[in-house]
């Protein structure tokens, strides 16, 4: 084979963004998928047009396509602000269900092939909620795109918000008959916000307290030297943990369009609900059970999640001061492979078992990582870290998260981690007690002997383990998966 017929996403080094090998690839390219685009206030809008105003849909797409937020845009931004401390624009995306392909009419063989993708969330098996249970927007609406705008302004991103809805509803409803006034509403646009919460340190929380967004896969040369930089001190050259990843890991040939290097990615989208209360209710029953005292009384929620509030892996250790640095994700499970630190059935060990799953090698398990993109929805305050009361959290619905995700294949890596590991409570299978539980997070189905835990009585020490149950907080409210095609897919609509 010569260099030429290499595929340009099997790189087996990080890209340099500024290399003009790739300048075609992410000039035709969505941003947010490669990197998040890092914006604290996010708005989704959820569009299904009306079969009359095919024509005028069609145009308004190939107009917002010259809009998207490029992923050439988005790393000079990012340079940019790195350099003078100046924002970027309003980040602007399009994503486009397989009923979106059906209503544009594109053909069969121009259309994204994944079959999870072509069947649609509500016909995936992931143990979730009836359809019939989740929100109206994913009950009632036949979702054809959805557009994502971000920005650290939350004025300028509702502002931008309104005027994209005042452009769109007229071809969300049927044509008006002469003479008459416009309608002010479409039932057929809705809208999520998603609003960054953040910690004394300035970085990004999950509603239940925990820094979320530490672990992800690297492919930009910059990112995995700063990470490599920071990442060293307690292993040494060596690497516990390598997050670099191919191209090919999210990125998939836009069928839409013949344009060379014109790559696109399938997206996950899920409404995730949290019971805040409840968790930190059942985190204390936790750290009782385990006769904890004091500031030893966070060790119960690092058991559950697998990372201390402030980001610290509880497998590494569990003294804090470690987020920030590249530390805070550079371990893996060698030195705990009894779960005696972190319990096998803790969240970012279900999700990403780091080479202990026991069926698949480290090498075939990185290959269902996915790009994870979600935002917190729902305001509240944040609270102290130590010492609050479950009464301080709000209870029950309105706040969770916004899961978002990119890959480049839904069965192999959303799917997978979903079904195979999280939903799964023989999983792992390198647990010599054969059984560790569902994820306590976001495990779906299971009977209660699936949420019984085993927690290590004594911190990375051998001995019986304490068993106590816990509860489900986190409830699915409806979700789809889209594709996120090139540029040039979406002119080609
Ligand atoms: C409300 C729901 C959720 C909450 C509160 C939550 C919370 C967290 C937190 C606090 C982390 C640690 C930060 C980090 O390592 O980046 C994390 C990591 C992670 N989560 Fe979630 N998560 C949720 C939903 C999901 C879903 C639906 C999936 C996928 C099916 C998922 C997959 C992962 C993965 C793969 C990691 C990184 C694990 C690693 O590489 O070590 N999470 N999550």
């Amino acid at each position: 084979m010569t260099a030429h017929a290499v595929d340009i996403r099997d790189n087996t080094e990080p890209i340099d963004q500024n290399d003009l090998e790739y300048n075609a690839l992410l000039s035709n390219l969505q941003g947010n998928i490669l990197k998040g685009h890092g914006r604290d206030h996010t708005a989704n809008i959820f569009v299904q047009f009306h079969p009359e105003q095919l024509d005028k849909a069609k145009d308004w797409i190939h107009d917002f396509a010259e809009k998207v937020t490029t992923a050439k845009v988005q790393l000079k931004e990012n340079e940019r602000f790195k350099r003078n401390r100046i924002s970027g624009g309003i980040f602007k995306g399009l994503y486009v269900t397989a009923k979106g392909y059906d209503y544009f009419g594109t053909l069969d063989e121009k259309r994204p092939a994944d079959a999870s993708f072509r069947g649609g969330m509500e016909n995936a098996e992931l143990k979730d909620p009836k359809k019939e249970e989740w929100e109206p927007t994913f009950r009632e609406l036949e979702i054809h795109i959805m557009i994502l705008l971000g920005d650290d302004d939350k004025t300028k991103l509702s502002v931008e918000a309104a005027k994209i809805i005042e452009e769109l509803r007229p071809l969300t409803l049927p044509t008006p008959p002469p003479n008459s006034d416009p309608p002010f509403y479409s039932p057929h646009i809705r809208i999520e916000y998603g609003n960054t919460i953040r910690n004394a340190n300035g970085d990004g929380l999950e509603h239940f307290g925990y820094v979320d967004g530490v672990s992800q896969p690297l492919f930009f040369k910059d990112e995995f030297e700063k990470f490599k930089e920071t990442a060293t001190p307690s292993t040494g050259a060596n690497l516990a943990w390598n997050p670099f990843a191919p191209l090919r890991l999210v990125l998939v040939d836009d069928p839409t369009t013949e344009v060379k290097h014109a790559f696109g990615s399938y997206f996950v989208f899920r409404k995730l609900e949290q019971d805040v209360r409840a968790f930190k209710k059942n985190e204390q029953d936790i750290a009782t059970a385990l006769d904890l005292e004091n500031e030893d009384r966070e060790l119960a929620g690092a058991l559950v999640v697998g990372r201390f509030e402030d980001g610290t892996p509880v497998t590494l250790t569990n003294t804090d001061g470690l987020i920030g640095s590249g530390e805070a994700n550079n371990f893996n499970y060698d030195n705990d492979r009894a779960g005696l630190r972190c319990p096998f059935h803790a969240h970012i060990r279900k999700s990403n078992p780091r080479g202990t799953g026991g069926a698949e090698s480290l090498e075939d398990e990185k290959k269902h990582i996915m790009a994870r993109r979600g935002i917190p929805f729902g305001l509240r305050e944040v609270t102290p870290l130590i010492d609050s009361q479950p009464e301080q959290f709000p209870s029950g619905g309105g706040v969770g998260l916004l899961f978002q995700s990119f890959q480049a294949n839904l069965k192999d890596q959303f799917e997978f981690i979903q079904q195979a590991w999280v939903n799964n409570p023989k999983f792992p299978f390198s647990n010599p007690a054969g059984n560790s539980g569902i994820d306590p997070i976001i495990g779906q189905g299971g009977t209660a002997a699936d949420r019984d835990y085993n927690w290590p009585t004594k911190y990375g020490e051998p001995g019986e383990p304490t068993e106590a149950s816990f509860a489900q907080f986190v409830k699915m409210k409806g979700g789809e998966y889209f594709f996120a095609p090139s540029i040039e897919g979406l002119k080609a609509l």
